[in-house]
């Protein structure tokens, strides 16, 4: 279907003339669209320029290797992005529940990189230690993220308009299928995926009922929020700002670092794109990276090691 008019019914025959000019001059916008992992798929570019679907690693694995799940998000998407790259929160935010390392507060570095597939955002733990413990994440254009935990995860954050944004989740294995104890994990409503319902494609726990905030858990130092899940809990705080926050009134600091890099980048990804350079993100082989995890030697050079880190030869399926 390419949005034309195909028929003008309850007219009579005489006015066949009319049908044909109807037929041949009325459309309504259409965008190419397809399918592919479960999801449908368009192109909104200038016509005859389409790419190639991206390499984009979660959609090319069988489907018993991946889970996803979507809801909407009731903020801009630019703010759902930057809660999704923004590092120092998983200290505070997601603390609680579990001992995981990660948790602690410790001094950190941060790096981003523009790449031809989007940025790398990095950022190296200082544990005392005499290796810094380095934890890169992948932007991919326009709007992915590949997080480097295992199973892998990742987000699509998806404008749906200034105020929602349509968030997908997903888990996946390049090499074997999720097994029963991931499955439990990413259903459970302790991760990234949210428990919705009863409005489709909307989270249980939301800004209406306060997120179901256990005042008690809270106190209690269990959870840092009493919120329960890190999906939920990023909600939380990147909803209640309100769905379009006055940057004029932020004080960004070196943890911000991260953020402040982010928005260059997109901003100098808008002015490339007024002048027709060529974008990231447009060659489906620049997708073939993954996120990882790496720890190396104090006053290393992460800003050059960076890009090569992350670069694989080939992902799934190929
Ligand atoms: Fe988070």
């Amino acid at each position: 279907m390419h949005g034309e008019c195909t028929d003008v019914p309850c007219v009579p025959d005489t006015a066949r003339d009319h049908i044909e000019n109807a037929k041949r001059n009325i459309r309504v916008k259409s965008y190419p669209c397809m399918e592919r992992a479960g999801l449908v798929w368009t192109y909104m570019g200038p016509a005859g320029e389409e790419p190639d679907f991206p390499e984009l690693e979660w959609t090319m694995v069988p489907p018993a290797h991946r889970y996803t799940t979507r809801h909407v998000q009731e903020c801009n998407w630019l703010q759902a992005l930057e809660g999704g790259f923004d590092a120092p929160h998983l200290t505070f935010l997601h603390r609680g529940g579990e001992t995981e390392a990660s948790r602690n507060f410790v001094p950190s570095f941060y790096e981003v990189q523009g790449t031809d597939f989007g940025f790398i955002v990095a950022t190296g733990r200082d544990t005392g230690e005499p290796l810094i413990k380095w934890n890169l994440n992948i932007m991919l254009m326009p709007f992915h993220k590949i997080i480097s935990t295992q199973p892998f995860a990742a987000h699509m954050w998806v404008p749906v308009d200034d105020g929602n944004t349509m968030l997908y989740s997903i888990d996946f294995r390049p090499d074997r299928p999720l097994s029963e104890q991931e499955l439990e994990r990413a259903k459970g409503g302790d991760w990234i995926h949210t428990e919705n319902g009863p409005e489709p494609d909307h989270a249980l726990r939301n800004k209406r009922n306060d997120y179901m905030i256990d005042r008690e858990l809270q106190a209690s130092g269990v959870s840092y929020t009493g919120i329960k899940g890190f999906g939920t809990q990023d909600c939380a705080v990147q909803e209640s700002m309100g769905s379009i926050v006055d940057r004029s009134l932020e004080h960004l600091l070196m943890g911000d670092a991260a953020i402040v890099k982010l928005r260059r980048l997109l901003l100098q990804a808008l002015r490339d794109n007024a002048d027709g350079k060529p974008l990231m993100g447009i060659d489906p082989r620049s997708y073939r990276v993954r996120s990882t995890r790496v720890e190396l030697p104090r006053g290393a050079d992460m800003t050059a090691a960076m890009s090569e880190l992350v670069r694989v030869d080939k992902v799934a399926a190929q």
